[in-house]
C-alpha cells in the first residue's frame, strides 16, 4: 500500500527540526516579470446556446412530422405520402444529432429542454382534413419553405466544420420537406371539388402569415453578426426577417397562386434587395 504522505509523524520530525536549528530564509529580491496579456477568446456560450435550441427545435419538427403522418395514415392518405412523412421524422432526428454534435464542439455540456407537452400536434377543427389542411400550411407550405433560404444563409459564411456538417445535410433535406407541403397542399385541394379547404385556406391565411411574421420580427437586437459567429452558422434577428420578407415574394406568393390563393403583397412596403 501506497505510504501516506504528510503524516502525523512527519509532520512532528519537521516541527522538532524546525525548533533544534531555526531555518533562515534567505532574500529573495522581486522579479518584475513580463506582462502576459491573456489571450481573447471570442466567447462560444451564445454559439452552443444557439445550437441547443436548434436541437429542441429539431425534435419539435420530428414529432410533429411524425403526428401528421399518423393523421395522414387515418384519414387514408396514399402510401407514398406517407413514406415521404416518415422520411421526414428520420431527417429531424439526424438534425438533431448533427446540431448536438455542433453543441458539443462549442463547449456545451447539457442536454436539451424539451416541453413534452408542446411536443406534437393538436386536433383544432371538427373534421381530420381541416387540421390536415391547417397543419400542411403553417408547418410545411410556410415553415418549411422559409427555412430553405434560411439555411442557406447559416450555411453562406459557416466554415467550422462541426456547423457546416450540419448545414450541408440540414440545406439538403429542407429542400423536400418544402416539396412535401407544397405536394399534400395540392392533394387536400385536390380532394374537396366543392374547394370548402381552398376558402378555409383563404380565411386563415393572413392570420398564419401575421404569426409567421410576429415570431420572426420577436428578435431584432442583433443588426450585425461578426465574423466569429458566422462561422458557426449564427446570423443576427434582424436578417430573419429580411429572409422571411423575400420569401414571401419568391415563393409564397407564385405558389400560393398556383393553387389559386392570392395572399397579395403584405411585405412590399419594406421589401428591399438582401445580400445574395
Ligand atoms: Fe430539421
Ligand atoms: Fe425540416
Amino acid at each position: 500500500m501506497r505510504k501516506r504522505e504528510g503524516s502525523q509523524t512527519t509532520q512532528k520530525a519537521a516541527l522538532v527540526a524546525h525548533a533544534v536549528e531555526p531555518r533562515v530564509e534567505p532574500r529573495v529580491e522581486p522579479r518584475v516579470e513580463p506582462r502576459v496579456e491573456p489571450r481573447v477568446e471570442p466567447s462560444a456560450k451564445h454559439i452552443a446556446d444557439e445550437w441547443l435550441r436548434r436541437v429542441e427545435a429539431e425534435y419539435h419538427s420530428a414529432a410533429a412530422t411524425q403526428h401528421y403522418t399518423l393523421w395522414l395514415i387515418q384519414a387514408g392518405a396514399s402510401p407514398d405520402l406517407i413514406r415521404d412523412g416518415l422520411r421526414i421524422v428520420e431527417d429531424e432526428l439526424v438534425h438533431s444529432e448533427l446540431s448536438y454534435q455542433v453543441y458539443l464542439a462549442a463547449g456545451g455540456t447539457g442536454v436539451p429542454v424539451l416541453d413534452r407537452n408542446a411536443l406534437g400536434l393538436t386536433r383544432e377543427c371538427a373534421e381530420l382534413e381541416d387540421d390536415l389542411l391547417r397543419v400542411c400550411v403553417s408547418v410545411f407550405c410556410l415553415g418549411e419553405t422559409v427555412a430553405v433560404p434560411l439555411f442557406q444563409r447559416m450555411r453562406k459564411h459557416c466554415t467550422e466544420q462541426s456547423a457546416r456538417t450540419a448545414l450541408d445535410r440540414i440545406l439538403v433535406d429542407e429542400v423536400r420537406h418544402r416539396d412535401f407541403g407544397w405536394t399534400v397542399l395540392e392533394h387536400l385541394l385536390e380532394s374537396q371539388p366543392e374547394r370548402q379547404h381552398l376558402k378555409n385556406l383563404q380565411a386563415n391565411l393572413p392570420a398564419l402569415l401575421q404569426s409567421l411574421l410576429a415570431s420572426y420580427g420577436a428578435d431584432l437586437s442583433e443588426s450585425t453578426a461578426g465574423e466569429f459567429d458566422r462561422a458557426w452558422g449564427l446570423i443576427p434577428g434582424a436578417e430573419y426577417l429580411d429572409i422571411l420578407e423575400r420569401c414571401f415574394h419568391r415563393d409564397y406568393r407564385p405558389r400560393f397562386a398556383r393553387v389559386g390563393v392570392d395572399i397579395g403583397d403584405r411585405f412590399s412596403a419594406n421589401a428591399g434587395p438582401l445580400p445574395g
